[in-house]
């Protein structure tokens, strides 16, 4: 076996989305940051996010109206005091991205908003249809210049340091000299993004496979909300190709759903038509699907406002033979978001002393049962930086890093042959996910899904008992997942929000 390193810093952050990025530059103030993330520092949700960030900015809009809509699109279930917190933050974030070198969008010094489903105001800030990688890159280029934090890519976090309810560190693979190590660190920020990897039609990167989750839950962080998976309604839908997403702004500056007839349907299911909340498209679709393929129709802006307002869609659709400005965009419901997770209060503080969540990984209770189109960057960005409060003086208040070494030695086996069975048990398991815990749920296909998962379960755990990869860690993970999002599932006996149940 290889020597085990063993470091420490202040802040040990895993993940390095928006979420990530954001925290650790606020804490370098106070001390040392770590930022661990799986593979190279770009990599993440936030660098695929399109539409953009929902924050008031025009005389027209006001908080009201943003909670309103919050609290809407959620189905009430939200924690209004968290929203009322995310709203109120929500321009001074914007703000601070612009000054860190954010190229927002903009005519004549002033920010060109867009819209999205359950807006009832323009209030989209966006760098076009690439606003995630505008943010990221801005917040990279502070991260490569800022002597207090040391990155760390390639890094695998596997499992958090807990005892009696306080965490340590985290156990970790460097991927890349096949060496696991040892973080050890004052405040634990998990950072992990989501788990749409679970599903086998999803538009999320191959990173976002739960592992902030199931480390947390095996850790004994409540878990909260899981069952409510977010299904984007406009993700390519060729067969074979990749799943990728047609941003929800396509829709909010004019794009129209149709049927393989030409005509639109969605008056049929919603006052706001095209732009209702997503569950309620992502639903319709699936509808109309049993008859009809559908498309997504933007021809009827021109040429010139298409490839300029969506320079990269034009680009991507381009490759699969599709011109955005001349033919209809096939596409379908893909999974896409977690509402879901590590509950959290409003200082991103978990009921695990030391550990701290925020971003997709975490519950906080703004988006209730169904996520408010481009709340989820702002929400990042929020809660990361009221966690820098909370953690600091946690921090500060700890005289010493306890090194503590609770961990079991077959966490630090490595094994480097991939089983094949591995492979296999993570189709199975997205294909099941898809089929019987997807856009629409009955009882007796969760039940039959959750005995399969437990299989699976098994199976895995089998597998690691010979030792650590990369895939095998990360079907664990997605196997944890999947089972707190069915029993989640199981366990809300009515539909709400993104959670519909056949009767
Ligand atoms: P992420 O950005 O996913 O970052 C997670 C990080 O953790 C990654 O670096 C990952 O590699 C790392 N990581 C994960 N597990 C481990 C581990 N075990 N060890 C080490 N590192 C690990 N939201 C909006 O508000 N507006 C939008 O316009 C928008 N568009 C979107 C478009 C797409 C295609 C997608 C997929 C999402 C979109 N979203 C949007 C949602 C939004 O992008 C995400 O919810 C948000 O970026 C999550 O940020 P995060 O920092 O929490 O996680
Ligand atoms: C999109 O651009 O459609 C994604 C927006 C979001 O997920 O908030």
């Amino acid at each position: 076996m290889k020597k085990t390193n063993i470091l420490h810093f202040e802040f040990l952050v895993i993940g390095s989305g928006i979420a990530g990025l954001n925290f650790a530059l606020e804490a370098s103030k106070f001390g040392k940051v770590a930022i661990v993330t799986k593979k190279e520092l770009m990599e993440s949700n936030s660098n695929y996010a399109q539409g953009g960030i929902a924050a008031v900015l025009d005389k027209k809009d006001s908080f009201k109206k943003h909670l309103e809509d919050t609290l809407k699109a959620g189905c009430y279930l939200n924690d209004k005091n968290a929203v009322e917190i995310m709203v109120k933050e929500a321009p001074k974030q914007i703000k601070k991205l612009i000054k860190l070198g954010v190229a927002f969008n903009q005519l004549n010094n002033k920010l060109i908003l867009t819209k999205e489903g359950g807006h009832s105001e323009r209030r989209i800030a966006n760098a076009k249809d690439t606003t995630g990688r505008e943010i990221e890159r801005a917040l990279i280029f502070q991260v490569r210049h800022n002597k207090n934090i040391k990155t760390f890519e390639s890094h695998l976090a596997i499992d958090l340091i807990v005892q009696n309810q306080i965490c340590y560190g985290a156990i970790v693979l460097d991927k890349e000299k096949n060496t696991v190590d040892i973080f050890y660190s004052k405040a634990i920020i998990l950072a992990t993004g989501g788990s749409a990897q679970v599903y086998s039609r999803n538009c999320n990167p191959k990173i976002a496979t739960g592992d902030g989750v199931a480390m947390a839950a095996r850790a004994g962080a409540k878990i909260q909300d899981m069952e409510f998976i977010q299904f984007h309604p406009t993700a390519l839908n060729i067969p074979g190709k990749p799943t990728f997403l047609i941003s929800e702004t396509v829709r909010g500056e004019g794009g129209i759903l149709k049927n393989n007839k030409g005509v639109a349907f969605m008056n049929k299911y919603h006052e706001l038509k095209d732009l209702a909340p997503r569950d309620i498209v992502s639903r319709a679709i699936f509808e109309e699907m049993k008859k009809n393929k559908i498309y997504l129709d933007l021809r009827h802006k021109g040429t010139e406002y298409i490839k300029n307002r969506f320079p990269y869609l034009y680009n991507e659709l381009w490759w699969f033979g599709i011109l955005m400005d001349k033919d209809l965009i096939p596409i379908a419901p893909a999974a896409h978001y977690t509402c879901g997770g590590v509950h959290t209060n409003s200082y991103g503080e978990t009921n695990i002393k030391g550990l701290y969540a925020f971003g997709e990984v975490a519950h906080t209770g703004v988006h209730g049962a169904n996520r408010l189109a481009s709340n989820s960057l702002l929400e990042c960005l929020v809660f990361g930086s009221r966690a820098v409060s909370s953690a600091t003086r946690f921090v500060k208040n700890l005289s010493s890093i306890i090194y503590h070494l609770p961990t079991k030695n077959s966490k630090l086996k490595i094994n480097k042959t991939v089983n094949p069975k591995i492979k296999a048990i993570k189709i199975n398991l997205q294909t099941l996910m898809w089929k019987n815990v997807g856009i629409i749920r009955e009882t007796k296909k969760l039940t039959e899904a959750l005995k399969k998962l437990n299989n699976y379960h098994k199976n895995i755990n089998k597998i690691l008992k010979k030792g650590l990869n990369k895939e095998i860690i990360e079907l664990q993970n997605l196997c944890q997942v999947a089972i707190l999002i069915t029993k989640a599932a199981l366990a809300r006996k009515k539909s709400i929000g993104a959670h519909y149940l056949l009767k």
